[in-house]
């Protein structure tokens, strides 16, 4: 008995970052490709001729025109929010207080926690993401529920306790102790366990002290592997409020670089309102910048700088941001992230835009060498998108003359209508 099977569509293949070479030298297209997959990995990708040629005992999956794609990856998500996603609110401090906190509050519930975590992965997965890294609440059972439920399903997925011991309501706050003692804890249990990875997570300079960051910068060094997630200069009131809380800071950044908290396996999210200082040193680090334009025009937050930061060599990926982005489908945040582009003077082009939400994102995590490409020996995370999923699309990508202009009306239009199937290390989920 055979567990070959070959998966028959469109393909594309990233051999570079399109932002570094031009976006038709860093794709290979095939009309008629196939992905062989084997043991939960990629095994082959080319000509579907050739691939049945090869593997003839292998099982073929006909997919016809679809595109088939790695899964995609949201390197910046709060699962908890979830239920409150869409919740009007007018900005990014008023509507913390307002929605988030109290929806936060209710994950002291396990049982609420472990509802959610299914209800968040039923989402994503319709929507064809297959990989997350996300803030989980202050409760350590939020994290427990969110890593249950990615180990069930088989996911690879990232995630950490959200540390706060100040500016929050009483029942989110933790201490510096707690959080150092019960983020350890838990990197201890979950870091490395099959696909699942611990994500030191203190939820940003406003509601941790400056001890709470030194104690979790002093966890990081003690575990230098795990990434670091937390959110820099979301908007302009939040900057200013940083500076009054941090008087001796040379900036946001400052504070968390003060902490030992400035490093290549760092995720940042929003990254907008970046002084000259702070654009340097993160480079310099290496650090990965996470874009969330739904999230961004949502919370009414500003323009992310994708042009200018690409150009001096950072770290981007893309994410959803649920639930200050307004969409679990990283079709829809490939949208938001085009039109920001144009406002910001950045045309994207859609293979930037895929590259983003798949190989882009999978670096920023670090985890470019399991997946987010269709090649050899990566994780058979896979989705089969339909680029005709409702007549809106279909008539617009019949007049393609190419293939992004045949994905391009499906990033712009599509939803979770576009996902036709996924796979999961292989196995067909959806
Ligand atoms: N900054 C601190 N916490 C949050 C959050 O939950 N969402 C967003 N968008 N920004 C934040
Ligand atoms: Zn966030």
């Amino acid at each position: 008995m055979t567990d070959q099977r070959l998966i028959l569509g469109q393909t594309i293949e990233f051999t570079g970052d399109p932002f570094e070479v031009p976006p038709a030298e860093a794709v290979r297209h095939q009309r008629h490709g196939a992905v062989l997959v084997e043991g939960g990995l990629i095994g082959a990708v080319g000509m579907a001729d050739d691939l049945r040629a090869t593997y003839p005992q292998a099982i073929v999956e006909d997919r016809g025109d679809a595109l088939i794609s790695p899964g995609f990856v949201d390197p910046h998500v709060h699962y908890p929010q979830t239920a409150m996603i869409a919740s009007w609110g007018k900005r990014l401090i008023d509507w913390l207080n307002t929605y988030t906190f109290p929806e936060e509050m209710r994950f002291d519930d396990p049982a609420y926690a472990a509802e959610i975590a299914a209800r968040y992965f039923d989402l994503t997965l319709a929507n064809g993401t297959t990989t997350v890294s996300t803030f989980a609440t202050s409760h350590p059972a939020s994290v427990t529920a969110f890593f249950a439920e990615a180990k069930a399903r088989g996911l690879r997925a990232y995630g950490g306790k959200t540390c706060m011991d100040r500016n929050a309501p009483d029942p989110l706050l933790d201490t510096v102790q707690s959080a150092y003692d019960d983020s350890k804890a838990l990197l201890e249990t979950w870091h490395g366990a099959g696909r699942l990875s611990y994500v030191i997570t203190p939820r940003f300079s406003p509601t941790s002290t400056r001890d709470q960051l030194a104690a979790l910068g002093a966890l990081w060094a003690e575990y230098p592997d795990c990434l670091m997630q937390t959110h820099l200069a979301e908007q302009a009131d939040e900057v200013a409020w940083v500076a009054s809380l941090f008087p001796e800071a040379r900036d946001y950044l400052d504070t968390y670089e003060a902490a030992g908290l400035l490093g290549a396996k760092g995720l940042y999210g929003h990254a907008i309102h970046l002084k000259s200082r702070e654009r340097a040193r993160l480079a310099e680090a290496g650090a990965a910048l996470i874009h969330c334009p739904t999230s961004n025009t949502f919370i009414g937050s500003g323009l992310f700088d994708m042009g200018g930061l690409k150009a001096e060599g950072q770290r981007v990926g893309l994410a959803t941001d649920t639930g200050g982005g307004s969409s679990f489908s990283m079709l829809r945040t490939m949208a938001a992230a085009y039109e920001i582009g144009q406002l910001s003077g950045t045309p994207l082009h859609p293979a930037q835009l895929w590259w983003l939400a798949t190989a882009g994102s999978a670096e920023a995590l670090g985890a470019g060498h399991q997946i987010g490409t269709l090649a050899k020996g990566i994780e058979a995370d896979l989705i089969a998108v339909d680029l005709a999923s409702t007549p809106a699309i279909a008539q617009s990508a019949a007049r393609a003359e190419d293939i992004w202009q045949a994905i391009f009306p499906t990033i712009m239009m599509g939803d979770d209508r576009a996902i036709e199937a996924v796979w999961i290390a292989g196995e067909k989920r959806l």
